[in-house]
């Protein structure tokens, strides 16, 4: 086959001769494509070429899709993966997005969506691998093993480093999406707020900032498509959202973070009820951290605009707050949030969303 050197490396996979061939002939034009026909000759072909994106049937005679992505995934951690969904393989649509897929296309083919799907996974991919070579070059990638705590004894020029390491990091996230420009910055302003008004010590309000900027990075790897959603989501596409927090981890191993902030960031979508993601931990089973960054993601969220509502006013917010208060929220914490949010209100006749007061530490 001809190949261009410029253009993405696009693998098809699908035991189907009719969907392999018409995806390979939509393709074409704008990628490399290959195609094969089984997951062992997908396995064959990643370990010789490096794929942009592969399109994976999970419904093949063989091995199965769920196994083919497993493998493929041990050989190529960073490749995009889209699977192909047919009706009845719903179930395995969602035990495949634990191992990490950036969207899913359903049969029968939608072209337009195709190349839509297929190109924003590409330039995902570069973000991911441009933030990836970030977290190489980072200082603290390079420690050996024995001065792997140095993040949690970290002096304070070193937590001060982190600290801008994290946020250019979630500043790069944004930038995919103009929705979440500002959030992180956002977050760890409230989240300091809490942190400092429970008076915890400055390594911890240190670690809960640090949280705070990179609590969503693992969104990187996920179609904007689920995330904005206008309208209320499936439950596939909710299995592909929950995915982030994961992801986030594994992002970050190279920063070899402190085991307080990355528990921070993988339980802050926990609830206090006990009915949240990914461990169902409650009360005080969730990191303290973690119920802090909670209530300011959340705040924030509730007061911004997306794409599929309009921002709640700062009243509106509160309440819903108050309303989950014990039930998604720390009712404690809910508390003292309100509280402050009372006496920012005083100081600053509330809030302009792009101007948080400035930060300082
Ligand atoms: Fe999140």
């Amino acid at each position: 086959m001809d190949t261009k050197k410029n253009l993405p490396n696009i693998l098809i996979v699908d035991d189907e001769i009719g969907p392999r061939e018409s995806l390979r002939m939509i393709l074409k034009p704008h990628y490399n494509v290959y195609a094969v026909e089984s997951g062992y000759a997908a396995i064959q072909m990643v370990r010789q070429i490096e794929m942009d994106v592969i399109t994976l049937d999970l419904k093949m005679p063989g091995m199965s899709g769920i196994d083919t992505l497993k493998e493929i995934r041990l050989i190529d951690p960073d490749v995009m993966i889209i699977i192909i969904t047919g009706y009845g393989t719903l179930k395995s649509a969602i035990e495949a997005i634990r191992y990490g897929v950036f969207d899913y296309i359903p049969k029968p083919f939608n072209v337009p969506e195709i190349i839509s799907i297929i190109e924003k996974s590409i330039q995902r991919r570069k973000l991911n691998l441009k933030i990836k070579e970030v977290l190489r070059q980072c200082p603290n990638s390079n420690k050996s093993e024995q001065n792997e705590g140095a993040f949690p004894n970290q002096n304070s020029s070193e937590g001060q480093a982190c600290l801008e390491f994290s946020k250019v990091l979630a500043y790069t996230l944004e930038e995919k999406d103009p929705y979440t420009s500002g959030h992180s910055e956002r977050v760890c302003y409230y989240s300091d707020l809490i942190s400092k008004k429970i008076s915890l010590p400055p390594k911890d309000r240190n670690e809960i900032r640090i949280a705070s900027y990179l609590h969503d990075i693992g969104k990187i790897g996920i179609s904007n498509r689920f995330i904005n959603k206008k309208g209320s989501l499936s439950s596939t596409e909710w299995a592909i959202i929950k995915q982030h927090t994961q992801k986030s981890i594994e992002l970050l191993i190279p920063l070899k973070l402190s085991p307080n902030i990355i528990s921070y960031i993988q339980h802050h979508h926990e609830r206090y009820d006990g009915t949240g993601y990914p461990d169902g931990l409650a009360g005080d089973q969730i990191p303290l951290g973690a119920r802090i960054i909670s209530i300011s993601d959340a705040y924030d969220s509730m007061t911004s605009d997306r794409p599929y509502r309009k921002p709640l006013s700062n009243g509106e917010a509160k309440n819903e707050l108050v309303k989950n208060s014990g039930k998604q929220f720390d009712p404690q914490l809910v508390s003292i949030f309100l509280d402050l949010l009372n006496e920012m209100e005083e100081i600053f006749m509330f809030r302009d969303h792009m101007k948080v007061p400035s930060l300082s530490y």
